[in-house]
């Protein structure tokens, strides 16, 4: 019998945005008690994008993050998939820009995955099987990123669910932080309306009752259908993730998987199984393709020794739908987990804004997103010695970039329009 090859997430990375509101501002905004946000939703701030950061350079900070701290070999990537919903052009992927602005090879397939919240998954295990194929060629790792702003419109139901954030994961044959077990898997998709952007909003729309159960009928379709297949039962995981798009979800998830296997425990299994994976979500809120990553990193980084070599399984939901259930295993190698990812480093650098500047932030986001808004000075110069990439605006229908001296010979070589900020930038 031929042996099932080794694959898996080998490191993996998180970009924290600089900024955030917490749900206490929103809710007097609101008008809204701010024990419905922290507890009916479990959620405590949300990341907010400057106007100067878009998908595009929340991806292409987290790569660069993740080549850095792991001392990664760019030249042995050979796939690069973006999972996002907050795709910025109707043709040219966000990963086009990342390959670009991150230096890749040329050897290296690009391309965007999208279904929702599911496409940060579709992307991870698209690679995990390109891997598998390609596992004794020297361009045999794959660089998955999830990225995402989720914004729904001012005063919704969905606004306090808002959030924002980018993780990149090296996906290969040594998966230090999780091998998957690609044997099993279950998915389910049903045509849905529960959640979707028309090409000309940039806020998403939402049956947010819909969303909630169809997402719990996906979770029980294929959870159902892992244990059949893969005879794992519910004392074999250790932790169980899901898709977060507000931390209260997991714990709605969780309960359900409880009446599944007749356990009438949950609150105290919760604690134990999911809540460990948690808190990185109620700091960032709903990253929309990356929320479920954010989790596993969340585990990881806080977690440590304690959670090596457990059985997870993950749960992956995308509105409109596509779900699935899969496992793995975490590795056992967690003495650098915590100072990789950087969840907690990123928090620690963050900004809180008021409700006005909060608005103001959004105000001038929609004004970059139009054609001849270029500036050429992008808000963020005061963080110019930690940020590698700006978003500027539109000038003659292409999105502009600046980008610090040390990346933008890389950018010019592949074609990508960026000018450099020597004169305010040290590098
Ligand atoms: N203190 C504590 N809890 C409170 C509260 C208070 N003062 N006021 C309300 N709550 C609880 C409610 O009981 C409810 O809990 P429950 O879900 O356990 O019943 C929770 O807060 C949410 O209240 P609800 O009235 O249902 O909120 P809402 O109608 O404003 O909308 C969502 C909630 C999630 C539907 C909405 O935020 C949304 O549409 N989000 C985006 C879509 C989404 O994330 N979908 C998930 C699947 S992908």
């Amino acid at each position: 019998m031929q042996m099932q090859p080794k694959v898996g997430i080998e490191s993996i990375s998180v970009h924290v945005p600089r900024y955030f509101v917490d749900l206490k501002t929103l809710a007097a905004a609101n008008d809204v008690d701010p024990g419905k946000y922290y507890h009916g939703l479990g959620v405590r701030r949300m990341a907010v994008v400057a106007p100067d950061e878009d998908p595009v350079t929340m991806a292409v900070e987290a790569a660069r993050a993740l080549i850095e701290r792991n001392k990664l070999d760019g030249g042995r990537i050979g796939l690069l998939v973006v999972g996002t919903e907050s795709g910025v052009d109707g043709a040219k992927p966000i990963a086009a820009y990342v390959h670009g602005l991150v230096g890749l090879s040329g050897e290296c397939r690009t391309f965007d995955a999208k279904h929702a919240c599911y496409s940060g998954t579709a992307a991870l295990r698209m690679a995990a099987d390109w891997c598998a194929v390609h596992g004794t060629q020297h361009r045999n790792k794959a660089l998955v990123i999830a990225t995402d702003i989720a914004r729904y419109d001012e005063g919704s139901a969905g606004e306090p669910t808002q959030g924002a954030g980018a993780v990149a994961m090296l996906v290969g044959d040594e998966p230090h932080v999780l091998e998957l077990d690609l044997r099993n898997e279950a998915v389910f998709s049903r045509e849905v309306m529960d959640f979707w952007r028309p090409n000309y909003r940039s806020s998403a729309m939402v049956d947010g009752k819909t969303s909630i159960s169809s997402y719990l009928s996906a979770l029980k379709n294929t959870y159902l259908t892992h244990r059949a297949a893969s005879g794992f039962g519910w004392d074999d995981y250790e932790y169980l993730l899901f898709h977060v798009p507000f931390p209260k979800m997991a714990y709605k998830a969780f309960r359900v998987l409880c009446g599944l296997e007749r356990n009438d425990n949950a609150d105290d299994q919760f604690d134990l199984r999911s809540g460990p994976a948690l808190w990185a979500n109620r700091e960032l809120g709903n990253i929309y393709s990356g929320s479920l990553y954010l989790s596993l990193a969340g585990l990881l980084e806080k977690g440590g020794r304690k959670v090596e070599g457990a059985r997870i399984g993950l749960f992956s939901y995308g509105s409109g739908c596509c779900a699935e259930f899969f496992t793995g295993r975490l590795g056992t190698d967690s003495k650098n987990w915590a100072d990789k990812i950087g969840i907690g480093a990123g928090l620690d650098r963050r900004t809180e804004l008021t409700y006005e500047q909060y608005l103001a932030f959004r105000k001038n986001g929609n004004a970059l997103a139009c054609d001849g808004s270029y500036t050429g000075d992008p808000q963020g110069a005061a963080f110019g010695r930690l940020r590698k990439v700006f978003y500027c605006g539109i000038r003659d229908h292409r999105r502009m970039y600046f980008v610090n001296d040390n990346v933008a010979q890389v950018a010019r070589n592949s074609g990508i329009e960026t000018r450099s900020r020597r004169s305010s930038v040290a590098v």
